[in-house]
């Protein structure tokens, strides 16, 4: 590698962070190791993410540099968040005239900042490229399409990504397999989040105003659980049956824990749903999660449920049994049919109360994909400097 290269990192939401501290570790590494030829990088957070639960933490405990430039995008419409974003990130590309853009995941940055880069002839590398759900009502499926469509260099996390961009036309030499980054990330901590303690992340971690009226679970003995996507919190008809599922069913088996995501927080409210969740003590109700807490979490949960794609992937490395609340995944290398630990249920309670029984029963079983072994990132900055 003795090429001078000068990268913008681009992150802008939860999911993204943990995809960019490996990378940023890679690049300081490579910087460390030479006199010349380093790595020049600006690092950008669109600000979608703004609340310190879910975006400084995570710079803190992955020990992300702070962002060089923060668009502060905040919330909004889709259209508000991508448009204000490509009005600020243009700015930046005017000024800064990067070799390469680099974007990761499929969040309202990720398209955005693509758009903008290959409108100013920059080239652009998408990490987690060719994830495919095939349903073209998730805002990330737009996402994912058109970023790798405009990407002139296209990581894959796992080799059905490479047929699925294959499929799609998409030439040989722009696609790699590098594995999946965010389990750099797991790999990293691992170790160093097993010493941590059921008992102090539930107490650090209690939600604002909620009163605590069980017993602290142990390790194995308790269910854990993260829900916001649109499709299963923003309409009454679907969240309500999942809110009663859990409440009347679920709980009375086994404690809950429930760090819960601004958005269903808000519905929840909004549904009058939230006494469902008060009059049963064995829900307890935590904040956003740090990346350690959950991890850890994660490590020790007999069940997950979750709509999440991260979390998929961190049960099929941790072995985790895990209920996919969705219909579809663009992460089917984390179902059981392919060795993963998840099973998908959709919203159907009846499809969510069968597989959660037998998810009961079922012993831990980790899996790990091709490549997934924490070495991700080498990869990507390898694979651009011999794109450069
Ligand atoms: C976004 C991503 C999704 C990712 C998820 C993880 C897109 C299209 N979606 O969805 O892929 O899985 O992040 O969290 O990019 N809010 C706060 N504080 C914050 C951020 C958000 O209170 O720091 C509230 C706002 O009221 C906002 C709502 O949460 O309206 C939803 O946030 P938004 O960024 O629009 O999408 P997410 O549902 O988080």
């Amino acid at each position: 590698m003795n090429k001078k290269c000068k990268l913008i990192i681009v992150a802008g939401a939860r999911p993204n962070f943990m995809k960019i501290s490996p990378f940023i570790h890679a690049i300081d590494k490579h910087n460390k190791a030479r006199i010349d030829n380093k790595i020049e990088y600006i690092l950008v957070h669109t600000g979608q993410h703004y609340d310190d639960r879910m975006s400084k933490q995570f710079f803190k405990e992955l020990n992300i540099p702070e962002a060089d430039i923060n668009l502060g995008v905040g919330s909004g419409t889709h259209a508000e968040q991508v448009g204000y974003t490509m009005i600020e990130f243009e700015k930046v590309l005017r000024i800064e005239q990067p070799d390469w853009v680099v974007v990761v995941g499929d969040v309202n940055a990720t398209l955005a900042c693509s758009v903008t880069a290959k409108k100013q002839w920059i080239k652009c590398c998408h990490i987690e490229a060719g994830l495919r759900s095939g349903d073209m009502t998730m805002p990330e499926e737009i996402n994912r399409l058109v970023t790798d469509r405009l990407s002139d260099l296209l990581l894959t996390p796992d080799l059905l990504s490479n047929e699925n961009l294959r499929r799609e036309g998409v030439p040989e030499e722009k696609i790699r397999f590098v594995g999946n980054i965010m389990i750099d990330t797991l790999e990293a901590n691992r170790e160093k989040v097993s010493s941590l303690h059921i008992e102090d992340i539930v107490k650090r971690n209690i939600l604002a105003g909620f009163k605590l009226n069980t017993e602290i679970p142990k390790e194995e003995h308790y269910a854990l659980m993260t829900l916001h996507r649109p499709s299963n919190v923003d309409n009454s008809e679907t969240l309500s049956p999942i809110i009663n599922f859990i409440a009347n069913e679920l709980a009375s088996q086994i404690t809950l824990l429930w760090p819960i995501h601004p958005r269903t927080l808000k519905q929840l409210k909004e549904f009058n749903l939230s006494d469902v969740i008060a009059k049963q003590p064995n829900i307890i109700l935590l904040e956003p999660l740090g990346y350690l807490d959950m991890l850890r979490l994660n490590m020790t949960a007999k069940v997950i449920l979750t709509d999440s794609g991260g979390l998929q992937e961190e049960c099929t490395v941790l072995g985790t049994p895990c209920l996919t609340l969705r219909w579809n995944t663009e992460r089917p290398i984390t179902l059981k049919e392919h060795g993963g630990a998840s099973v998908l249920v959709g919203n159907d309670v009846k499809q969510i109360r069968d597989v959660f029984k037998s998810a009961m029963q079922q012993p831990r079983l980790s899996c790990r994909p091709a490549l997934w072994d924490g070495k991700t990132a080498e990869r990507c900055l390898q694979a651009i400097f011999e794109a450069s």
